[in-house]
């Protein structure tokens, strides 16, 4: 994922690539990322055939719904519109994926003879020691509904892609190793990477992310390196992007290319960049008979961009905007809410009886991190979004009658089981308190903090909130609601740096847990007045977008 992505290019037959004709000359200045927060690996596709509509999909690793879908006609603008994988029928085991940096990697999107398809890899799955590559399709993919039971292709790679050659053989291509490999019925090694490969760790490895291109006529080979690889790279350079690689090509109504990659925020030096892997978009010249042209990712760029265009003929949310849900009656959970694996069955209700306006939480036995003591198909109870901008404020009421000791309900900056940051209200057996800990895999975890309020709190409402008040710190703090919502004294918890969920291959999620801690509670938790606001973007070490401009 971070060092093997590798496009090889195929021209069809004897034509080469058509020129770059028509192109608008015309260019607009935008903001990387386009798809800001935890959106690794973009694989896009212009699809003229829905009125020139772009869709871009991602990976989510064992974020579900799985494999979210953006739509956008103006490159700017994305909505999510739905996700590729979103009931448990489609692969009953990913419940049972217990490490953290596996689950649904690397999805390729592509439309073929009106046909959606994902291709995309299940690492960690029961049914395979380690990893099955599936291809699922649909007609309508702004409608979730439409992705039905993928089918298993067999190959033994992954960041998969498919192709289809002109006499129908349909080739699933990957990375496996050092090189890409692809598979009718048996594998076959087609060309091997200029450099790097895929054994390097995460993590450390992802600053020296970076694209490699080779071409043939044949999809079968012979392969050319381009001789000036990488095309695409801000490896050697203190660029604030990093990492950038996992590319995919596609051309729009005017001709242009354009390629998405993922990259992080923060620079090289930085250990800060909870947000993870995101999607950015640059321009990239091809003339006829040429090696494609890349400009490299910056947070500022400019390109010749389609008109502005909002009118994407779908249900779904344009990704950027606060959140303000109520959990009224009739609601649905928004679209853009995320599980750690599925759901528990009945642990999340909207306006249930007698609680109006507010979502119900059956505590989960397992917390955030979970227990040895517990399988992970129980499920944790957890609800969250993710961290789409670098400095955000999110907060949420909760009542939370707690009466078996251990009980406890929060929020959390949650990156995996190993590395997420909470605050939560908890009874012990000598009192009433705000809890804060959390748990890192890469540097000392914080130490707990324990802050004694008095029983009330747990007779009312209390109001919890995170604050990412600058690029590297998250604020967490509390306060109990009683007159005036609007004016909560909130007390300052913890501080904590981001850099305890920074690294691996996801992004942060941002939400509210419900747990016993492994003891014998049950009490429901009502959640309400949900908030998230976003504050600015960092799109460089000293430039800032602020909401007014990208919301
Ligand atoms: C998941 O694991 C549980 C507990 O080991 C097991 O009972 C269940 O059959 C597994 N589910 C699937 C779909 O593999
Ligand atoms: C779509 O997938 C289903 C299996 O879920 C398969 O039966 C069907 O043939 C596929 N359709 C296309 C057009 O590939
Ligand atoms: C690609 O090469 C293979 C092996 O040489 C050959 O059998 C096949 O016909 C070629 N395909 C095309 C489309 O030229
Ligand atoms: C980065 O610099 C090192 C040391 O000079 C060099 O070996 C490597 O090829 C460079 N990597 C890229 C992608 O430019
Ligand atoms: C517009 O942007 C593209 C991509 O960066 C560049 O190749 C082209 O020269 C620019 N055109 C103008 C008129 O500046
Ligand atoms: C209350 O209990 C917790 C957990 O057992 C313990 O860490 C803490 O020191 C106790 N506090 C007091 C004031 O006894
Ligand atoms: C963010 O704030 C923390 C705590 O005040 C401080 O230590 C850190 O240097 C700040 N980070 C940046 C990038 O300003
Ligand atoms: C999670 O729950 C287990 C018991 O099931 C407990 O031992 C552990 O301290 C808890 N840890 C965190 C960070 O939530
Ligand atoms: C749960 O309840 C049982 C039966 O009352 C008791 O034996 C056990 O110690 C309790 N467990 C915890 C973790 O409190």
């Amino acid at each position: 994922m971070w060092l093997a992505s590798i496009i090889t290019l195929v021209l069809s037959t004897g034509l080469g690539v058509k020129p770059h004709a028509v192109a608008n000359t015309k260019n607009a200045t935008y903001t990387n990322p386009i798809l800001p927060g935890f959106f690794p690996d973009p694989s896009c596709i212009f699809v003229p055939e829905l009125s020139n509509t772009f869709i871009c999909a991602s990976s989510s690793f064992l974020a579900f719904p799985g494999i979210p879908l953006h739509a956008s006609k103006d490159l700017i603008h994305w909505k999510l519109i739905s996700h590729v994988f979103i009931r448990r029928e489609q692969y009953p085991s990913f419940g049972n994926i217990s490490n953290n940096q596996f689950g649904v990697y690397a999805p390729t999107i592509r439309f073929h003879e009106n046909t959606f398809y994902i291709s995309v890899t299940m690492f960690g799955s029961s049914e395979y020691p380690y990893l099955e590559n599936l291809v699922f399709n649909a007609s309508d993919p702004f409608d979730d509904r439409s992705w039905g039971i993928p089918i298993s292709t067999q190959g033994q790679a992954y960041d998969t892609s498919l192709f289809w050659e002109d006499d129908g053989t349909i080739y699933d291509q990957g990375a496996a190793g050092l090189g890409i490999v692809q598979w009718k019925v048996d594998l076959q090694s087609v060309w091997s990477a200029t450099e790097g490969g895929s054994g390097d760790a995460e993590g450390t490895a992802a600053t020296k992310h970076h694209e490699s291109i080779a071409r043939s006529r044949n999809i079968t080979g012979p392969y050319e390196s381009k001789p000036a690889n990488p095309v695409l790279s801000n490896v050697n350079t203190t660029q604030y992007f990093t990492g950038t690689g996992h590319v995919d090509l596609f051309k729009d109504a005017q001709g242009n290319w354009w390629g998405v990659a993922l990259a992080t925020r923060g620079g090289p030096k930085s250990a800060a960049y909870p947000m993870g892997r995101e999607t950015v978009l640059f321009p990239v010249s091809w003339e006829a008979g040429e090696w494609p042209v890349f400009d490299q990712v910056r947070g500022i760029m400019s390109g010749p961009l389609p008109p502005i265009d909002l009118e994407i003929n779908a249900h779904g949310r344009f990704i950027g905007g606060p959140d303000i849900v109520e959990f009224g009656p009739g609601s649905d959970i928004p679209i853009h809410f995320t599980y750690w694996r599925f759901p528990i069955s009945g642990a999340y209700t909207v306006s249930p009886a007698k609680h109006p306006h507010t979502l119900r939480l059956v505590p989960s036995a397992l917390n955030l991190t979970g227990s040895p003591n517990h399988v992970l198909s129980d499920g944790q109870t957890f609800i969250s979004r993710r961290q789409t901008d670098t400095l955000f404020t999110y907060s949420v009421d909760i009542n939370f009658p707690a009466a078996v000791e251990n009980e406890e309900v929060g929020i959390s900056v949650f990156l995996t089981q190993d590395q997420h940051l909470d605050l939560g209200l908890t009874k012990l057996n000598n009192g009433t308190y705000l809890r804060f800990r959390g748990r890192s895999s890469k540097e000392i975890p914080p130490a707990e903090i324990l802050h004694r309020v008095d029983s009330t709190w747990l007779a009312e409402k209390v109001r919890f909130q995170i604050d990412a008040f600058n690029a590297t710190h998250y604020r967490f703090l509390a306060g109990k609601v009683e007159e005036d919502v609007d004016r909560v004294p909130l007390r300052e918890i913890a501080v904590a740096p981001a850099s305890l969920v920074s690294g691996g291959y996801t992004g942060t999620l941002v939400g509210v847990y419900a747990t016993t801690n492994g003891g014998n509670g049950s009490t429901p938790a009502y959640v309400s007045r949900w908030r998230y606001r976003p504050r600015g973007q960092a799109v460089d070490y000293d430039t800032w977008v602020y909401p007014d401009e990208y919301c």
